[in-house]
């Protein structure tokens, strides 16, 4: 198995770590999957954020095969399919007013990259060709490909790939727990923090030239920021920025929306709407490739012309809108409606953050518990009183996650971090073993740690 394990590449693995003790996933069945080995894992991060129903869902696949049946590849560049038309009225109807047209994608870098790509061409049709800036937080991710990384502000995800694209300028991220002041930050306000925030914003805009901006993109939860929930009133104010500048406001909502956050969008959590927003992950339940741009009516009207005036959206790819995802999205929205998933993962999320927290009471190296939903985040400190981190080397997110794997719990983990993100159809008692397994995972590791200098409880 090693040997077959090394002939290939996983995601942002190590393959040389990961290959002596790899992870091969062969089944699932609710909240747990199964590995070649016959053991069993909660999946503590729905594969990545997608597996919000669960495992072996049997209306999902069988939706899935009826269609395969039916209509399998629908001449993408030809002809759209019933399957698509349905699912993007279904879209629009669980949307406000504003938004008017659906434009389908197999994964979420399609849905960023485009996004960005529709902002540009929509300013070049409506008498704004100099504006073509893209701005984004640092420590953001968006996705895998061209734009996607350029917009993404992780060093560590940038660098290998360098030059990337022109015309992205970067943010700082609105982290209310690790802001980059001097004086006692958390000792403000959230009103002020994202006041200050904002002002660090519209100082950017001015001087790169409000003319040259084409779009603002966010997750209104910066997960790969570290869980990061921006302040209150930083959203609303940038949608304020964006309104006088005339910027387009992007919301990744990858992973937020269809629940996760406890709310069916995370921008109905901070009652702010995007004028483009990216869905993808949860929509399909994670059974099939499937992502969506949303935009309002006055985003799409420049779009709309005779065919001389060459003004359509010139780009596409194979496998957007493909009917088996369609279908299968269709039946993963049903669900998660019929079962009030984004109200329970309210519920349950409380219940996972208490749970974490009280975790967090017997261990002074965790610094914060913080989440909305089940998408929960749990930061490491070397001192709570100033929140220092622990150096890289330590690797306490990647220990604590690796004897998570061996009580049999699957997270997220980077070396100042771990990521929660179960099902949402989890129950209590599932909630429960979760925090127990992670309960004792940090009772293995964090007891050891090295003492941090001049360190504090
Ligand atoms: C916020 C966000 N945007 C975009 C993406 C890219 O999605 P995909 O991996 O489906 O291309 C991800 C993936 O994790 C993500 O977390």
């Amino acid at each position: 198995m090693q040997e077959r394990v090394a002939r290939t590449m996983v995601d942002f693995a190590q393959m040389k770590a990961f290959a002596e003790d790899p992870l091969v996933l062969t089944s699932g069945a609710g909240i747990r999957v199964t590995d070649v080995e016959g053991r069993t894992y909660i999946d503590g991060l729905s594969g990545t954020f997608c597996a919000s129903l669960g495992h072996g869902d049997a209306r999902l696949a069988d939706a899935g095969a009826a269609q395969l049946h039916r209509l399998a590849m629908a001449a993408p560049t030809m002809a759209t399919n019933d399957r698509a038309l349905e699912l993007v009225e279904t879209l629009l109807g669980m949307l406000p007013d504003r938004y008017a047209v659906v434009k389908l994608f197999s994964g979420g870098s399609e849905a960023t990259e485009n996004a960005m790509k529709i902002a540009r061409q929509y300013h070049k049709q409506t008498g704004q060709a100099g504006r073509y800036k893209i701005l984004s937080h640092y420590r953001s991710y968006h996705g895998g490909t061209g734009n996607a990384v350029a917009a993404g502000g992780w060093p560590a995800w940038r660098a290998p790939y360098e030059p990337l694209a022109g015309g992205f300028v970067h943010l700082h991220t609105p982290d209310p727990y690790r802001p980059p002041f001097d004086a006692a930050p958390w000792a403000m306000t959230p009103d002020r923090l994202a006041a200050t925030y904002l002002r660090l914003v519209e100082e950017a805009i001015e001087l790169e030239g409000p003319g040259t901006i084409a779009a603002l993109i966010t997750e209104p939860i910066l997960m790969s920021a570290g869980v990061v929930i921006p302040p209150d009133g930083y959203l609303p104010g940038l949608r304020e920025l964006c309104d006088r500048y005339g910027i387009l406001l992007i919301f990744d909502e990858i992973i937020t929306a269809f629940g996760r956050v406890g709310t069916t969008f995370a921008s109905e959590l901070f009652a702010t709407w995007p004028d483009i927003m990216c869905l993808g992950k949860g929509m399909s339940g994670g059974y099939a490739p499937l992502s969506a741009v949303v935009m309002t009516a006055d985003v799409a009207r420049p779009f709309w012309g005779d065919p001389r005036d060459l003004v359509q959206f010139h780009s596409g790819h194979t496998y957007g809108a493909n009917p088996v995802a369609c279908a299968i999205g269709l039946a993963a929205i049903a669900e998660l409606r019929e079962k009030g998933l984004a109200k329970r993962a309210a519920a349950r999320g409380e219940r996972l953050q208490a749970g974490l927290a009280a975790v967090a009471e017997r261990h002074p190296a965790i610094g914060d518990v913080r989440g909305r939903g089940l998408l929960v985040g749990v930061e490491f400190v070397a001192d709570r009183g100033s929140r220092a981190r622990f150096p890289a080397t330590v690797d306490i997110g990647v220990r604590v996650r690796d004897e998570a794997r061996k009580r049999g719990l699957l997270l997220r983990a980077s070396h100042w971090m771990l990521v929660l993100a179960p099902p949402l159809i989890l129950t209590d008692a599932e909630v429960d073993e979760i925090v127990s397994i992670v309960g004792d995972a940090c009772d293995a590791v964090l007891p050891g740690l090295p003492a941090a200098p001049g360190a504090g409880a």
